[in-house]
């Protein structure tokens, strides 16, 4: 699949002057809630993910707060689906104000004789690669403008060696150099760029990663209305980043990574995401 696009009105022209956002992992969970945000912040947003259905029901929440939703489905583990998107962007004739760069998978699992090549080289592509490119693509317009806002969805995974999820927190930890190299070479150019730095959050991300039968996947969780609107107020803020979520992710994020060693982190880590760790005897 590459990309197509809809639009819930006639033309994707702005017709009431609000500034475009877009919104990465849209259909569900925290770029969901981010995208509400867009829409009650009078933007209008671009939402994009793989399937329909989940990104029609955010459609049909921006609409109901006023706002114009552009449906993009793209699978951005695919180089094509990440051109397209820029296209469909593109295509509304809109600069971007502000993009939320969050769709991401995970995968739980031992790394020999458990978890699947193909999907840790999918998950790169998605959590890393298309990261890159879409930078690559949204990054100058905004340069050139002098104004734009960056917000992508990292993890506290990626402070931290996190076995047993082991390419997920290379993906996460990954992004956050990136994000931060970027940011310091655009510094001054007026566009603002953020981390999202949650824990462990509910949403579908931890049944589709297989991680259900871990001791983080059976824990407790924070909401991710709540972890999106962190984010969001970072953002407008124009912070760096915010570990956000639990007190505990907060603690981990803001303290316990910032002065333990790799190793100690990885066994802390391994401890909570051992397979059948979280199973009742
Ligand atoms: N939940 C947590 O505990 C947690 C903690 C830290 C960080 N995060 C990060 O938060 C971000 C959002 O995840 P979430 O927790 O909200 O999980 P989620 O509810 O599963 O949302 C993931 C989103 O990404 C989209 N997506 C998946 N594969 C895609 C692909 N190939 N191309 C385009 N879009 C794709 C999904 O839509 P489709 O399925 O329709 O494609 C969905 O909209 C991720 O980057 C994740 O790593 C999550």
């Amino acid at each position: 699949m590459s990309a197509t696009s809809t639009t819930s009105t006639a033309s994707t022209m702005s017709t009431t002057g609000r500034p475009l956002a877009l919104v990465t992992g849209a259909s569900s969970g925290i770029g969901y809630e981010l995208a509400k945000l867009f829409a009650a912040d009078g933007h209008d947003v671009v939402i994009t993910a793989t399937q329909r259905a989940g990104l029609e029901r955010t459609a049909a929440e921006l609409r109901a707060a006023g706002a114009e939703a552009i449906i993009v489905e793209a699978d951005l583990t695919d180089y094509d689906g990440v051109e397209a998107l820029y296209a469909a962007v593109q295509a509304t004739g809109r600069p971007l104000a502000a993009a939320a760069l969050n769709a991401g998978v995970g995968l739980g699992g031992y790394f020999v004789g458990g978890t699947d090549l193909q999907r840790e080289l999918s998950m790169i592509q998605l959590n890393a690669v298309s990261q890159v490119h879409l930078t690559k693509r949204l990054l100058p317009d905004m340069v050139a403008r002098g104004s734009g806002r960056l917000l992508y969805t990292a993890s506290i995974s990626g402070t931290m060696p996190t076995p047993y999820e082991t390419v997920y927190g290379a993906t996460k930890a990954f992004l956050i150099s990136f994000a931060e190299a970027v940011k310091s070479e655009v510094k001054d150019s007026g566009v603002s760029i953020t981390l999202l730095m949650p824990g462990q959050v509910d949403t579908n991300f931890w049944p589709r990663a297989g991680m259900l039968d871990n001791k983080l996947g059976v824990g407790e969780k924070a909401k991710p209305d709540d972890v999106a609107k962190e984010g969001y107020d970072a953002m407008k803020d124009g912070k760096d980043r915010i570990v956000a979520g639990m007190m505990s992710s907060k603690f981990i994020g803001n303290v316990i990574n910032n002065v333990a060693p790799d190793t100690v982190k990885a066994d802390l880590h391994a401890g909570q995401a051992r397979p059948g760790s979280g199973v009742k005897e």
